[in-house]
């Protein structure tokens, strides 16, 4: 393997496979489930900080007049957002407690810049009072939050989220934000045709535009497609005698959850068909001609990991009145606006971990293992709307290994059918057994909380952010019994 393929969670040392023993932040993994319980969340801030490094320098190379807002839906605890706060970096807050969180953590107003496509009165009037940046989904809603900042007698600072965008199918849909058939943004097309009422808003400050092309982009037209859009917008702005100050282009930035080789050798395999849980898996489309299968959701792995798409972008060409234009020249004949994104699983995802006890191992439809764990499908959030890829690994005796792998099928313990993790067969090291403790490799942004729930009274696991082996905080601890259900 090619050593830049190797995943942070292993090159930062965190986890550490080449003993006997497997570590994590230099503890026995059997030391963690002790000290614990598992199942269990674990996150590196290392980790996190040299992701938060790696998006600053790339900016200060190319756009210097720009700032990153740490996406807080990635993981929006007090204690990340300190963290967040003490690196200096802003936040894109889709909530009141995002927002509440955000300042509590000592995030600057200024550094805020308030999302979310159902923004509560009390919420934007928060906002419209603490001078923090509104990002209103639509003409709608700036409508309303001019109301609300009139009886305010304030000015609203907003940008106007934008979708519509011919993307393409270059995500999963329920994390694609920007194409037509999407809750979020106004329609670029009615953007277009309402610049008159966009710009007459009494009591708005428009500083500009935002999108957000949706989650784990692996490709860069659709960043440059839609970057280009919102310079074009900028000018018709500025057209109408504004100044477009702001370009706010998102989050999206993906993460390699696989290397190359083990992606393609999981796209063969899907095409043979030869290690599926069934047909009707939503993200397989069926060519019935050719007799092939193929994948059709989410890209586990991308030639532009992380910040490296975004350098990719800011040194690529976008369209600008129909003519092609260098991306920093374009930023530049608009006067230079500030650039804002708003990565979230690119900062969270390679530095977290799960850990969770097999229960067992048995067969499905007669003759296909099936690993069963003390676990389920709701602390592995994109597992939960659609068949997701993570690599598990056995990290009891983590060096014993069959002579072939083991393909199993993964699933939890919830009353619930749909609760499978793997609905295609990973590989282990061998046939896992009772007690074993296994790994969800990168499951640091979204899956460990996203869709926790208490389904079937299960606790939820507790949630740790490690600063090193003797520094290690709960962001927040497994559930009571009394927290479940209610009684007090
Ligand atoms: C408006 C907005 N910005 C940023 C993000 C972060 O996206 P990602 O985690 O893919 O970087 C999201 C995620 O859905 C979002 O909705």
């Amino acid at each position: 393997m090619n050593s830049e393929e190797i995943n942070a969670l292993e090159s930062s040392g965190f986890l550490n496979l080449t003993g006997q023993t497997a570590l994590i932040d230099s503890k026995p993994v059997t030391w963690w489930a002790e000290e614990f319980g598992l199942p269990l969340h674990v996150r590196s801030a290392e980790i996190i900080k040299g992701n938060i490094q790696a998006f600053k320098n790339v900016l200060q190379k190319y756009y210097p007049h720009s700032n990153i807002h740490f996406a807080a839906k990635a993981f929006p605890y007090p204690e990340m957002l300190k963290l967040i706060a003490s690196e200096g970096i802003g936040i894109d807050a889709a909530s009141y407690h995002e927002m509440r969180c955000a300042l509590e953590a000592g995030v600057p107003p200024h550094a805020i810049g308030l999302n979310g496509n159902a923004k509560e009165d009390f919420m934007i009037q928060e906002a419209i009072g603490k001078d923090i940046l509104i990002i209103a989904d639509n003409i709608e809603e700036l409508n309303y939050v001019n109301h609300l900042a009139q009886g305010m007698h304030k000015n609203a600072n907003a940008l106007l989220r934008v979708s519509g965008f011919n993307v393409g199918n270059v995500t999963a849909d329920e994390v694609l934000t920007s194409n037509s058939w999407t809750k979020f943004g106004e329609h670029i097309d009615r953007v277009k045709k309402s610049m008159e009422q966009i710009t007459g808003f009494s009591h708005i400050n428009l500083q500009g535009f935002h999108a957000h092309v949706g989650s784990q982009i692996t490709t860069l037209e659709p960043f440059q497609l839609v970057l280009g859009e919102l310079i074009n917008l900028g000018h018709l702005l500025n057209a109408h005698g504004q100044t477009c100050q702001i370009i706010n282009i998102g989050g999206g930035y993906p993460i390699s959850y696989f290397t190359q080789s083990e992606w393609n050798d999981f796209l063969i395999r899907i095409k043979k068909g030869d290690f599926l849980w069934h047909d009707k898996l939503n993200k397989i489309e069926i060519d019935h001609h050719n007799q092939i299968k193929r994948w059709i959701g989410e890209q586990f792995y991308t030639a532009f990991p992380k910040e490296k798409m975004l350098a990719a972008l800011l040194q690529s060409q976008v369209m600008i009145n129909g003519k092609s234009c260098n991306v920093l020249q374009a930023l530049h004949d608009l006067g230079q606006p500030l650039l804002i994104i708003e990565p979230g699983r690119s900062i969270m995802g390679d530095s977290g971990l799960t850990l969770a006890r097999v229960s067992h191992t048995k067969t499905v439809n007669l003759d296909h293992h099936l690993t069963i764990l003390e676990m389920g499908i709701t602390n592995l959030g994109e597992a939960f709307f659609g068949p997701s890829a993570r690599k598990w690994t056995i990290l009891t005796d983590h060096q014993q290994k069959d002579a072939q792998p083991f393909a199993t099928f993964l699933a939890g313990n919830l009353c619930y059918s749909g609760d499978v993790f793997s609905p295609y067969k990973c590989l282990l090291q061998r046939k896992p057994k009772r007690d074993d403790i296994v790994m969800a490799h990168m499951t640091g942004a979204y899956d460990q909380y996203f869709f926790a729930s208490n389904a079937n009274a299960f606790a939820r696991p507790p949630q740790l952010l490690s600063y090193g082996p003797n520094h290690i905080i709960t962001v927040k601890k497994r559930d009571t019994y009394e927290e479940i259900t209610g009684v007090i």
